[in-house]
């Protein structure tokens, strides 16, 4: 599957100071230690992120500023992982549209003239809302999100799909689930108590969560939404039939079921529940997600349950507190 690989292409990650972009800018850099592979943000990152390769602080919005950065690194391929996410967004709605659209834009004009090869975009399970099917939500199915953050996927989704028919842009986007990492925190989301509720755990034993008991929502482990990333990357261009953005799944589970798999390893863990506005936002999403096509075409499988989440937080956010004391 990954013969047809380019190795030699320069790596840009825009959004690399954040959630996921942290994360894949490092694996990356472990993977093709040879490659030139800059990161970049609006801010600076974290030590890890910035210090051990090439860091370029500009903003995507800019275009003289993405092309300089192009330019000037020769990049061939961007992974364009800014974006304003759902809480914020509904904040700061023109903002978040200016950062998501705009910055997506930028990108796909480059690859429409030629100058990079090819483009990875996230989109989002918010471009599902509260007409969708909420049970194994089909890849293509009813898209009227109830949010910005969801607006905004979905636009971008309908951006890729046509510069890849108009122009022949070879753009590549999952709609991501929620995500968990112990790494680096997320920012804004409504899926965000997953992670939040560890970090609680694990420093007082107890949590209050935003959302109620039994809101159950599509998420996935760190490791697998990376991996679920470079997969489609590095896949032939051939195999990736769907131009707007492909379905993923991971785990779905509520605040109740995460609660009780942190409980076999922390029993004395306590939660309680103060639904606030994320509610009304996480109600107009799916509970799972059918992603039959992802596997199909380009032969995704994630590896993470449940149980194995659970333990890799604890673990993780564990060493990290032990580091910190030292
Ligand atoms: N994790 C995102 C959010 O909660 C969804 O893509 O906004």
């Amino acid at each position: 599957m990954y013969l047809f690989y380019d190795m030699s292409k320069n790596i840009l990650i825009v959004g690399a100071a954040g959630q996921i972009g942290s994360e894949l800018t490092q694996k990356l850099r472990e993977l093709h230690p040879n490659r030139p592979i800059v990161a970049s943000d609006i801010r600076h990152a974290d030590y890890a992120v910035e210090k051990p390769g090439v860091f370029e602080l500009f903003d995507v919005t800019q275009m003289d500023q993405l092309r300089a950065v192009v330019a000037k690194h020769q990049i061939k391929e961007v992974y364009l992982m800014a974006a304003m996410l759902s809480v914020t967004a509904e904040k700061y709605p023109e903002k978040a549209w200016q950062l998501n659209m705009t910055s997506l834009l930028n990108v796909l004009e480059l690859a429409k003239e030629k100058i990079i090869d090819t483009v990875f975009w996230p989109s989002s399970i918010a471009v599902f809302g509260r007409t969708t099917p909420k049970i194994e939500t089909p890849q293509v199915t009813i898209t009227e999100p109830n949010t910005v953050y969801g607006i905004s996927k979905l636009a971008g989704e309908r951006w890729c799909a046509y510069y890849h028919e108009k122009y022949g842009v070879d753009v590549r986007s999952i709609r991501y689930p929620g995500l968990i990492s112990w790494k680096t925190p997320p920012g804004g989301g409504t899926t965000d108590y997953a992670v939040d509720i560890f970090h609680h755990a694990i420093k007082t034993g107890k949590y209050e969560c935003f959302l109620t008991e039994n809101t159950k929502l599509p998420m996935m482990y760190m490791y697998d939404a990376i991996r679920a990333t470079i997969q489609i990357m590095q896949t032939d261009s051939s195999n990736v039939k769907i131009r707007s953005s492909y379905n993923l799944a991971g785990i779905s589970f509520s605040p109740k079921e995460i609660a009780s798999a942190l409980q076999e390893i922390i029993p004395d863990f306590k939660i309680t529940y103060q639904p606030d506005s994320r509610q009304t936002i996480a109600d107009t999403w799916p509970q799972s997600i059918d992603d039959q096509i992802a596997r199909k075409d380009w032969g995704w499988q994630h590896r993470y349950d449940l149980e194995a989440t659970v333990r890799e937080m604890i673990t993780g956010l564990r060493s990290l507190a032990a580091v910190k004391s030292i």
